[in-house]
């Protein structure tokens, strides 16, 4: 049982915690977690990979394999910087999308997330400047506000990150004498906004990352998840210079549980991050990185990933469809070519803080968008996950949401009479529906200041 803490006892710590904790702030995904947890939730909030698909087989067979060849080993400490077989498939996993790396060049981590903490660790003093977009990968913003940076978030359109608002803003952070420390983009299926950046745009980025001498942290967790449309090369595999830092994770390809990712980086940039690596956590998992091992030994990953790319393209169809027949026309979202999220965009005057607490009285969840920002954006957005549930439950999931979003819209009206809900057809065309992709700053919302 908790022991009750007083305030007088909380007083006796608060005076002890470092500045920095006074600029941490939680994952908006994670607060939800122990909600979302509940049977009777229906939740789109979180980014999980449909495991109940993995062949049981497989992982009995992977464990028994463990059990009977690298049983010493697998539960034992291991190298900082990984295996050298974990890393010989990796070099094949990134092989698969045009990228020529090598075992030297690589270290395993606890997940991509430890990558954003390890790099952030390494080269961010407060203050410094990091570039992303906005809206940005959730689970990045308590990183960067913990080694307190300075975050600009460039605009997005439906073809990524806008480079021409890129150029602009390096430029004014010249003209302040101040120089980013690094890029962090996630160029394909970006989490959470569901678009690619163009070809045309990455390679104007490394472009620019080689002229301006910038490092670029490339996100990649989703690459290897497109349902349609022509693979794009990861920006890793257009940098012959040495400016692109890449991230890579076996969690949206074989599981997140196992917790491992890796990072490819220049050797005196590697050799900082595996010191903040061995400062955070001496190594990776040993077991896990044997699981993948014995993965790569028993099963088939490329025919596993083809495997849970088709559930998750009919969970996008059917998420598309309930978006289309449930959320008022005001409403407009992304069209994801792969990925595991799409992005929806409410007006203005929808609050979706306060229309998640509402959401979850129906007893459905979404991540709210302005989790995605450092600032006062997203505040009518939503994050909307279509990996982690079948295509009725997803579809019911929508219908509840909508139902949440009509009675808003309907009270406002009623309230203000300022907004009439029109009904006008949606153009259903993919590519239509892109274009009018709303990610700038939502004018008029009446999010309240310091609400996240
Ligand atoms: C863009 C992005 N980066 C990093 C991560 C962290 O992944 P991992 O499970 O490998 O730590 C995620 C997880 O959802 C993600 O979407």
């Amino acid at each position: 049982m908790s022991r009750g803490w007083k305030s007088k006892d909380i007083e006796r710590y608060a005076g002890l915690f470092a500045d920095r904790t006074h600029h941490m702030r939680s994952s908006v995904m994670r607060d939800l977690m122990a909600i979302t947890a509940r049977p009777e939730i229906i939740s789109l909030a979180g980014g999980l990979p449909d495991t109940s698909s993995f062949p049981k087989d497989t992982f009995a067979q992977m464990m028994q394999e463990i059990a009977a060849n690298h049983m010493a080993e697998s539960l034992q400490y291991g190298p900082t910087e990984g295996f050298d077989d974990t890393k010989r498939h990796i070099v094949e996993i990134m092989a698969e999308e045009g990228m020529d790396a090598d075992i030297e060049d690589m270290i395993v981590t606890t997940g991509g997330q430890q990558v954003i903490d390890i790099v952030t660790k390494t080269f961010i003093n407060p203050g410094d400047t990091i570039i992303c977009e906005a809206p940005t990968y959730p689970g990045a913003v308590p990183v960067f506000s913990s080694y307190q940076a300075d975050v600009r978030q460039i605009e997005m359109d439906s073809d990524g990150m806008r480079i021409d608002l890129l150029e602009q803003e390096i430029a004014k952070l010249e003209s302040e004498g101040r120089r980013p420390k690094f890029i962090y983009v996630v160029p394909t299926f970006q989490n959470p906004a569901g678009v690619t950046l163009s070809l045309k745009r990455r390679k104007r980025l490394v472009e620019i990352a080689k002229e301006k001498e910038l490092l670029i942290l490339e996100d990649n967790p989703y690459g290897l998840l497109r349902f349609e449309g022509t693979e794009l090369p990861p920006l890793y595999a257009l940098d012959r210079d040495g400016f692109v830092l890449y991230l890579g994770t076996f969690s949206k390809i074989l599981s997140p549980g196992i917790r491992l990712g890796w990072v490819v980086a220049p050797a005196p940039v590697l050799e900082k991050l595996n010191l903040g690596k061995q400062a955070a956590d001496l190594c990776t998992s040993s077991l896990t990185q044997y699981l993948v091992n014995a993965y790569f030994e028993l099963g088939d990953w490329k025919q596993y990933v083809g495997s849970v790319k088709e559930i998750y393209r009919a969970r996008r169809d059917a998420m598309l469809a309930a978006l289309e027949e449930f959320f008022p026309p005001e409403a407009e979202w992304t069209t994801p070519k792969g990925g595991i999220f799409i992005w929806a965009t409410l007006p203005g005057f929808l609050d979706t803080q306060d229309l998640l607490a509402k959401a979850l009285g129906e007893n459905v969840a979404f991540v709210p968008g302005s989790g995605a920002y450092v600032d006062e954006r997203g505040g009518s957005s939503m994050r909307l996950n279509f990996s982690g549930s079948n295509e009725s439950t997803i579809e019911e999931g929508i219908r509840r949401i909508g139902k949440v979003v009509q009675a808003q819209i309907s009270l406002y009206s009623t309230l203000t009479g300022e907004f009439e809900a029109k009904k006008e057809p949606k153009d259903d065309s993919a590519e239509s529906v892109a274009e009018v992709v709303q990610l700038k700053p939502e004018k008029g919302s009446k999010r309240k200041a310091g609400g996240k």
